[in-house]
Parts: C-alpha cells; sequence; structure tokens
C-alpha cells in the first residue's frame, strides 16, 4: 500500500493575479473551503495518512495556520517550500528524504476530483508495487493539457503535452501514483524550452519500459482544475450545487478521517474549537450527533458513552 502523499501546492498562479500576488491560489476559497482541502482530501480518501505539502518560498505560515500538523485528522502534515516552479517533477525532489524508499502518490494542489466509486478506485491505486499510475479524464478542450493516446487495451501509445493537432481527449490529470524510482527519474530529467522538468517526460520513461498504466474518472465523475478565475468560479458552484442539495459536505477532512477511522468524536470536538463558530463546525457538530445516534441505535442501548 502507498502511504505517501505529496501535494504540489506552489506555483505562480500567475492566471489569477491580484488575487494570488498576495496569497497562495491553494488557499483561495473553493465554495466554503480553502482549495487545497480538495486535494488533501482525495489523498485521505486513497488510505494516505503521511503527506508531504509544497509550498512556495515564504508562505509555510499561512498554510501552517490552516492546516497544522494533522493531528486533528490522524495523520501527519510535513511541510517543504520550494524556491521557484522548476516543474512537476520537482516534487520527488524535493521530497527525496520524505519518500525515502517507498512509493508515494502526487496531486496538484489546485485540482478538483469527484466522483461514484472514486474512493474505490483510489485505494485500488494506493496498491501500486511497481511501475506508475496516472488517471485520465476526457476533456473538450485537450489542446490545453497533456494527453495521452490509448489502444483498446488501455495500453498508452503516445503522451504530448499541449498537442496543437488532435491526438486525443484523454487528458492527464494532476493524480498519479508512482513506485520508488520517480526519484531516480526525476533527477535525470532535463529542463524543457520553458525551463521546467516536465511530467510528461517523467511519464515517457515509465512507458519506454511499458511500466505505465492508466485508471479513469469516468463520465459521471469530475475533474477540474482550478487554474483559472472560471475555472475557480466553476468549481466553487458544482460544490455549492452539491452540497446544497445534499446537505453532504465535499471534502470534510474530518469526516473522512473519522470515516477512516483515524480520528473519534474528541478529536472532532477540537477541530469544532479550531474552526470556531461557522457552517463547517455546524456540519461536523451534525456529524458528531449522526455519530452518537447510529452507535444508540445500533447498540439499543440509549446511553451512546462518547458524549
Ligand atoms: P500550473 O498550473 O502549472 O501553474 P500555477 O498554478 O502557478 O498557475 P499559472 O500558470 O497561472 O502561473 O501548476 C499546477 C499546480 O502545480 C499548481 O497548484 C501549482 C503547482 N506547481 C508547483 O507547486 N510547483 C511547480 O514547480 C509547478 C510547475 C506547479
Amino acid at each position: 500500500m502507498i502511504k505517501k502523499g505529496i501535494i504540489l501546492a506552489g506555483g505562480y498562479g500567475t492566471r489569477m493575479s491580484p488575487l494570488t500576488k498576495a496569497v497562495n491560489k491553494q488557499l483561495l476559497p473553493i465554495y466554503d473551503k480553502p482549495l487545497v482541502f480538495y486535494p488533501l482530501s482525495i489523498l485521505m480518501l486513497a488510505g494516505i495518512k503521511d503527506i508531504l505539502i509544497i509550498v512556495n518560498q515564504g508562505q509555510l505560515q499561512q498554510f501552517n495556520k490552516i492546516l497544522p500538523e494533522g493531528k486533528n485528522l490522524g495523520i501527519k502534515i510535513n511541510y517543504a517550500q520550494q524556491k521557484y516552479p522548476k516543474g512537476l517533477p520537482d516534487a520527488f525532489i524535493i521530497g527525496e528524504k520524505f519518500i525515502n524508499k517507498e512509493n508515494v502518490a502526487l496531486i496538484l494542489g489546485d485540482n478538483f476530483f469527484y466522483g461514484q466509486s472514486l474512493t474505490e478506485k483510489l485505494k485500488e491505486c494506493a496498491k501500486l508495487k511497481s511501475g506508475a499510475k496516472l488517471f485520465l479524464h476526457p476533456v473538450s478542450n485537450p489542446s490545453l493539457y497533456g494527453v495521452v493516446k490509448i489502444n483498446k487495451k488501455n495500453k498508452v501509445l503516445k503522451i504530448l503535452e499541449k498537442p496543437i493537432k488532435y491526438l486525443s481527449n484523454m487528458a492527464i490529470t494532476g493524480l498519479y501514483f508512482f513506485d520508488n524510482q520517480v526519484v531516480k527519474y526525476s533527477k535525470s530529467l532535463k529542463p524543457s524550452k520553458r525551463n521546467e522538468i516536465e511530467i510528461v517526460d517523467l511519464l515517457k520513461k515509465y512507458n519506454n519500459k511499458n511500466k505505465l498504466s492508466v485508471e479513469f474518472i469516468g463520465r459521471g465523475g469530475a475533474w477540474l482544475d482550478a487554474g483559472s478565475i472560471k475555472d475557480f468560479y466553476d468549481a466553487s458552484s458544482f460544490v455549492a450545487a452539491l452540497e446544497n442539495r445534499q446537505g453532504l459536505k465535499i471534502a470534510c477532512l474530518e469526516e473522512i478521517a473519522f470515516s477512516n477511522r483515524w480520528i473519534n468524536k474528541k478529536q472532532i470536538k477540537s477541530a469544532i474549537k479550531f474552526y470556531g463558530e461557522c457552517k463547517y463546525s455546524d456540519y461536523l457538530r451534525k456529524l458528531i450527533k449522526c455519530i452518537c445516534e447510529y452507535i444508540k441505535r445500533w447498540s439499543g442501548n440509549n446511553n451512546c458513552n462518547c458524549c
């Protein structure tokens, strides 16, 4: 099982300037939570408890305030800083010590995933023993993304970054699972024309060795990359529509931690204290109540012994 995950949450956020002049993009809100909660929730759903968040130099304190060491979530949050955006595979160079001898997942800090049976797929991917696995999602504008051409057996035939000529509509999302070779491979990459080391070059290394496989989010799922102001508002509206309709939150970290049995009600209560009086805390309160009601019904005892 992959136990370690990296969230790459630096970047210039140029497309969202002036919003991102003083504040990191990943701390801006997608409806009712900071953006970074969403990729973190995905790693947690995959069962990953040891997390490294890579942030821009000088922005560590901002992140630390909203996501301290992770105790309330039953996970461990580590931080590292990136001097400037050198490319996505730089995550594995910065994270070399953190990764140590293990396999690792990477998620981009501005990526939003949602969909039926996503948790099952994530847990399956986290079983990766060797090679690399990436998540694909069909898009209507593939020339804006890294794109993969696959055959009927889902074998990767070609990988291209932002193809001018149509190759396929399968975009490479910002969620990847790698074996430990990733550190060595990342170090061997040469910077591209835009002076960054490129994720597609890293994926090609795996593919050349027949070690690259793919997974799909599928038509019933959503992948949004919150890179522009429009993407941000689209993602916010999506979350607002679902949450208000269902009364359930997307990316409520404490809820995921609780259902993974990493925390109990005590930690949820201290999370409520931490967040203060807000809708998010109201939701956590409701969560605790549901747990009690469930225990009472299940045990046939009116005293749940937990509140
Ligand atoms: P990008 O979309 O490439 O860049 P960005 O978010 O800074 O936006 P812009 O193009 O508007 O300047 O990055 C995708 C995600 O990866 C984003 O969350 C930032 C992060 N990132 C890093 O943290 N370090 C890096 O070296 C790169 C390339 C990206």
